[in-house]
C-alpha cells in the first residue's frame, strides 16, 4: 500500500497592542477552522508550553525586567524554544492548524523597536529560536494605542496592570508603528486589519484572507 506524507500544516499567528483584541479573534478563527474540520492548535505567546508559562509569569510580572530588554529578549526566545520544540513544531508535523496569540513579530516590536536592543541581537535570536520556521500569515490588529489601552483597562477592571500594559503612552506609539512597519517589510507574510471595527467584523475580515490564502 503506497503511503502518502502527512499533509503539511499550516501557521497562522495574530500580532498586535494591547487590546487590540487579538486573543479573541484568535479564538475565533480556531474555532471556525475546528468547524471546517481542521486540527487545530490554539496557543499563545510568551507561554504555550508549561515551562515556557513559567517564563510568561516571569516576563509579565516584571521581574526580568530588572536586568534590562536584553535579558528580556533572551527570556522571550527562551520560552519561543521551548514553545516550538514541545508544541508548534510537532503540531505541524501532524497536519494541524496552529493558531497562535503573538510569536516572533512581538519580540521585534516590543523588545526591538521599542525597548531598544539592536535589531542585529533580534535577528540572531531569531535564527537561535525560529530558524525558517515563519508563520504563513500574520495578522497585524492595528488600533490606536489610546484605545486599546482604554480597552485593556476595561477587560481588567480594576487588577493592576502588568509590566508591558504599565508603559506609557508613547511606547505603545511605538509598538503599534512597529508592527506596522513589519507589515511594510514583509507584505507576503503580513495583513494589517482594522481593529477599531466590531468584533464580527475583523472577525469577517480575517476569515477573508484565510480562505483566500490558504483554502481550509
Ligand atoms: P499578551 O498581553 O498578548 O498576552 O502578551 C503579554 C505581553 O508580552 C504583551 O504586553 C507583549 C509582551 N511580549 C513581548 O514584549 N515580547 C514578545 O516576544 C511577546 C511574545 C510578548
Amino acid at each position: 500500500m503506497q503511503r502518502h506524507a502527512p499533509e503539511a500544516g499550516r501557521f497562522i499567528t495574530f500580532e498586535g497592542g494591547e487590546g487590540s483584541g487579538k486573543s479573541t479573534q484568535a479564538g475565533i478563527l480556531a474555532n471556525r477552522l475546528a468547524r471546517a474540520g481542521r486540527n487545530v492548535l490554539a496557543t499563545r505567546e510568551p507561554g504555550g508550553s508549561p515551562a515556557s508559562e513559567e517564563i510568561r509569569e516571569a516576563l509579565l510580572s516584571g521581574r526580568v525586567w530588572q536586568f534590562g530588554p536584553f535579558a528580556e529578549a533572551l527570556m522571550f526566545a527562551v520560552a519561543r524554544a521551548d514553545h516550538i520544540e514541545g508544541q508548534i513544531g510537532q503540531a505541524l508535523h501532524e497536519g494541524k492548524w496552529v493558531v497562535c496569540d503573538r510569536f516572533l513579530d512581538s519580540t521585534r516590536a516590543y523588545q526591538g523597536a521599542t525597548a531598544g536592543v539592536p535589531r542585529g541581537l533580534i535577528n540572531a535570536l531569531e535564527r537561535l529560536t525560529v530558524g525558517g520556521l515563519l508563520p504563513d500569515i500574520t495578522f497585524m490588529l492595528d488600533i490606536p494605542a489610546e484605545e486599546g489601552l482604554a480597552r485593556a483597562a476595561e477587560r481588567r477592571s480594576g487588577n493592576v496592570p502588568d509590566r508591558f500594559e504599565n508603559q506609557e503612552l508613547t511606547l505603545h506609539e511605538r509598538v503599534r508603528r512597529a508592527f506596522l512597519d513589519i507589515a511594510e517589510e514583509e507584505p507576503d507574510r503580513c495583513v494589517v486589519i482594522d481593529a477599531s471595527q466590531p468584533e464580527a467584523m475583523v472577525a469577517e475580515d480575517v476569515w477573508e484572507v484565510v480562505l483566500q490564502r490558504l483554502s481550509p
